[in-house]
Formats: structure tokens, sequence, C-alpha cells
């Protein structure tokens, strides 16, 4: 992987789709600021400038159909997790791919991804944010970094390579059961019972994270009876 740092710049997912034709596979783009970083939702990803690993991974010629790009996103969960559990800190990942920590959020992903006209995933974005050294969160009373849960203090760009040799050791394994295991496994809130809100019907319920499905789909059993199946976007997790 080729490795890009950036001072600054509006997003790196939105850089690398802006130059996606001429990026090579593997081209990795990291900004010390995002200035209108992107979340999920279309909500903005703020994080203090140079604290943090804001970054953007192109991948290209991947084997994988549209409904097969679910896989990248079990990849790039299980990297983080592994790259945190590496800096002895035990990460969940909350269904589809944020990464928490004691019940915080350490890491979200953004996944751009385009098809061909064959319906083959031509190239992915896959913009991950990690906070590593930032300490105060004001506007975000959910959020926690790497040296809030370790103590201690990292530099970013070796951090980033650290993550990128776990990513790359994981791609071969992209379409296998072993990963699909280790994604399972560390389901945040699997047995446990929790409140949740069916965005389909607008009904909250107590219910059971029982797994994903291969599809990639949530699996919630409701405690008053029924199994409920979620798509992004489609559940919400209530405190
Ligand atoms: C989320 O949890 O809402 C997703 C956050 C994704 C943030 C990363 S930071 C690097 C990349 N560039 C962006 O603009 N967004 C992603």
């Amino acid at each position: 992987m080729k490795t890009v740092w950036l001072d600054t710049i509006d997003s790196t997912n939105s850089e690398a789709l802006r130059l996606l034709p001429e990026l090579e596979g593997g081209t990795v783009l990291a900004a010390r600021k995002q200035t209108a970083g992107r979340g999920q939702r279309g909500n903005t990803w703020f994080t203090e400038p140079g604290k943090n690993l804001t970054f953007s991974i192109v991948l290209k010629n991947l084997p994988l159909s549209a409904p097969e790009a679910i896989r990248l996103n079990y990849l790039t969960s299980v990297a983080v997790a592994s790259f945190l559990e590496a800096k002895g800190v035990t990460a969940d990942i909350k269904w589809p791919n944020d990464i928490y920590v004691r019940g915080r959020k350490i890491c979200g992903m953004l996944l751009e991804n385009t098809l061909g006209p064959d319906g083959k995933l031509l190239a992915s974005v896959i913009g991950i944010g990690i906070n590593v050294n930032q300490k105060e969160f004001p506007q975000l009373a959910n959020a926690t970094s790497l040296a809030l849960c370790s103590g201690g203090e990292y530099g970013l760009e070796e951090a980033l390579e650290d993550f990128l040799g776990i990513f790359d050791r994981l791609l071969p394994r992209l379409l296998s059961e072993e990963l699909f295991a280790a994604y399972s496994e560390r389901l945040y809130r699997k047995g446990v019972p929790a409140r949740y809100h069916d965005l389909l019907t607008d009904r909250e319920y107590q219910g059971v994270i029982e797994g994903v499905e291969p599809d990639g789909r949530l699996h919630i059993r409701n405690l008053d009876g029924g199994d409920c199946y979620y798509r992004f976007k489609e559940v919400s997790y209530l405190l």
C-alpha cells in the first residue's frame, strides 16, 4: 500500500473520489486536518486536527459483486478492532461498522463504492476515522480515543502503518468464513438484552442481538416474541 499524507483537505473520501480514475488500487490518502470530514447519514465527522487518524483506502479490481461489498465492512471493522487489541484495548463492533470501547465510539467508517455496468464492484473508497490522541470531546458525549483507553500517546504515521499492516494481512481473507466469524464474535451487545427502535414500524422494544446474517442483516430477537432482521438505517440502538 502507498500512503500519501495531506496537510489539509476537505475530506479524504471526497479527495479519493475526485482522483479515483488516476489513483492506483492500494493508495491511502491520510489527512492531518480535514475541514469537511464526512460521516454516515450525511453527518459531519469533526475531530481535532493533528490528533487523530483520518484516512481513506482506495481498493480496485476486487472480486466482489454488489451484495458481497458488505465483506469490506467486515474486513475493515475486524482490522480496526485488531489494531486496537494490539494496543491493549478490547473493542466491540457496533453493527454495521462503528467501533466501540466500553460503550463509547472510538472509530467510524464511511465506505463508498462504485459499481460497473455488470454489477461488480469497480472500486471502493474506505474512509476511516480513528480517535487516537484526542482527550476531550466537548460536543460528543459518547466518544473516546485510544489515548483515553490506554493512557498512551501515539505517533500518527506509525499508528497508520500498524493499521495498514493488519488490513493488508486480512485482505486475502475477504471472502472467508474466518473473517465473518471474527466480525460476529466482536459484535457489540450480542446476547445482551437492550432497547432498540425499529425505524420501519417506529416502535421501541426490548431485544437481544443474536448475530449477523451472511447477507449483512442484523438479527435481533424481540423479547416479546418474534425475530427482526434489519438492513442499514432500519434500526437504532437506544441507551
Ligand atoms: C461515521 O461514523 O459517521 C463515519 C465517519 C467516517 C470518517 C472518516 S475520516 C476519513 C474519511 N474521510 C471522511 O470525510 N470521512 C471518513
